[in-house]
């Protein structure tokens, strides 16, 4: 068994720390947020993720955490790191949380080795391997192992990957990080370091793609009069294709889409290559958000003064991530239109959108309601009964627009709404 160091208890930390720790393997977390490491200590989980919490009090013996980075890399054998890689301003990735921990190893005497967890730009691995190798580091390997798990299912998807991905420039760091994933049951890809990089960039951008394609299939079955539940459904039957990723709605959101999509076009940009298809994804899901502000108003005209409830917050369901939520831009566009805008949602809160009022019961967010929107399909919108929700309007037929395309049609309209939704007839 190793023993090993996570730098960053964020999701993919956390996760990372908590699968390997139940593999067996000795696991320290280190972070620079005082009150987290506190919270961690004292058996608080400090984010939202199904199946966390238990993993990491299961194998507490094997946890433990840290605010100093020696008592990280103490004895360690693999240097994960996973922490933050926002975007900047220019659109590129913001590596200075990587540089703080690359930096904070110099004193590291024990052989080891860095493995890069985080979603970085291709090049990134080369850069650290100089840097390493300007403070004498050679004795420090270097490997890029990227995550492919997605919020909410993130345990299951580090547990039973489609694959994991091991980029290294020497053979013997690789078979050490593929040696630490014994009890995985998952091909390994093996890859130079700038390809694992790019593996990771190019699968989110397929996911994208995939996504804004089926989203603009929508809008012209909308045009046209088809279906596009049905059209996925029988477009995803294709063994070439797949059902995956071919749910219409009002497009893609989270901490990793909107920022990766962003910045492998800046990667692209920074080389001299315009990647017009990853330029077309980015603009269709921006103004994917803002068709439902259209929809609303051919119902209702003006939205001034009109109550409207936003159902779900999370910018997906099981998550209290409201990070490029599609809510927040819809949120902001319905006050700016001057609507009175009542929000819902079972964990996630947009305290910061100005003019919104957030609500705690599904009930609180439907009453006297000229319009809703499910924005979020959190299953306990299921379980709401629609005839009762619809008597409670405002208005007499109040205006329904499914963003998630998550209820069914014809027993919402029975129920009393003007339902809508995402590239299905309106009538
Ligand atoms: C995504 C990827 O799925 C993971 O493989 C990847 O590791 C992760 O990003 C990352 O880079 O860290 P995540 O952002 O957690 O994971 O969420 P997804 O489940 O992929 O959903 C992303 C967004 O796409 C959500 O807003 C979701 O509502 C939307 N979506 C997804 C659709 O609109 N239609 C679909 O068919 C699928």
């Amino acid at each position: 068994m190793s023993r090993v160091a996570v730098f960053g208890a964020g999701y993919v930390g956390l996760v990372t720390a908590a699968c390997f720790a139940d593999l067996g393997h000795e696991v320290v977390i280190a972070d620079i947020l005082p009150e987290r490491i506190a919270a961690l200590r004292a058996g608080e989980v400090p984010i939202y993720e199904p199946g966390l919490g238990g993993l990491l009090e299961q194998n507490r013996e094997r946890l433990s955490y840290t605010l100093e980075v020696a008592e990280a890399v103490d004895g360690a054998e693999f240097l994960y790191v996973a922490v933050g890689t926002p975007p900047t301003y220019s659109g590129d990735a913001d590596l200075s949380a990587v540089w703080t921990v690359v930096d904070s190893l110099a004193g590291a005497t024990d052989p080891a080795v860095v493995v890069m967890k985080s979603t970085v730009p291709v090049g990134t691995g080369v850069k650290v391997r100089h840097r390493l190798d300007a403070r004498g580091l050679q004795h420090i390997g270097y490997a890029s192992n990227p995550e492919f798990t997605a919020e909410g299912t993130a345990v299951r998807d580090f547990q039973q990957p489609d694959r994991i991905v091991i980029g290294a420039f020497a053979d013997a760091d690789a078979d050490a990080v593929a040696a630490l994933h014994v009890g995985i049951d998952a091909p390994i890809v093996r890859a130079d370091v700038a390809s694992a990089e790019m593996i990771k960039l190019a699968a989110n951008a397929a996911l994208m793609t995939r996504i804004s394609f089926i989203n603009e299939i929508a809008n012209v079955c909308e045009a046209t009069g088809a279906d596009v539940v049905r059209v996925a459904e029988g477009v995803g039957l294709d063994r070439r294709i797949g059902p995956s990723f071919l749910r219409a709605g009002i497009g893609y959101g989270g901490s990793c889409f909107p920022k990766d999509s962003l910045a492998l076009k800046q990667l692209a940009a920074n080389s001299g290559y315009h990647f017009q298809l990853l330029n077309a994804v980015i603009e269709v899901n921006e103004l994917q958000k803002r068709r439902v502000i259209g929809k609303l108003q051919q119902r209702l005209g003006s939205l001034r003064g009109r109550r409207i409830a936003l159902l779900g917050l999370a910018f997906k369901p099981n998550t209290d991530d409201i990070r490029e939520a599609p809510s927040l831009v819809l949120a902001g566009r319905l006050v700016a239109e001057g609507a009175d805008v009542r929000a819902w949602d079972p964990v996630a809160r947009i305290d910061d959108v100005h003019g919104v009022r957030q609500v705690e019961t599904i009930d609180e967010a439907l009453a006297e309601i000229d319009a809703a929107v499910l924005v979020t399909e959190w299953p306990a919108l299921h379980e709401v009964d629609w005839r009762l929700a619809a008597s409670k309007a405002k208005a007499e037929e109040p205006v329904f627009v499914d963003g998630r395309n998550m209820l069914d049609p014809k027993l919402m309209r029975e129920s009393g709404w003007a339902y809508e939704a995402i590239g299905r007839a309106a009538q």
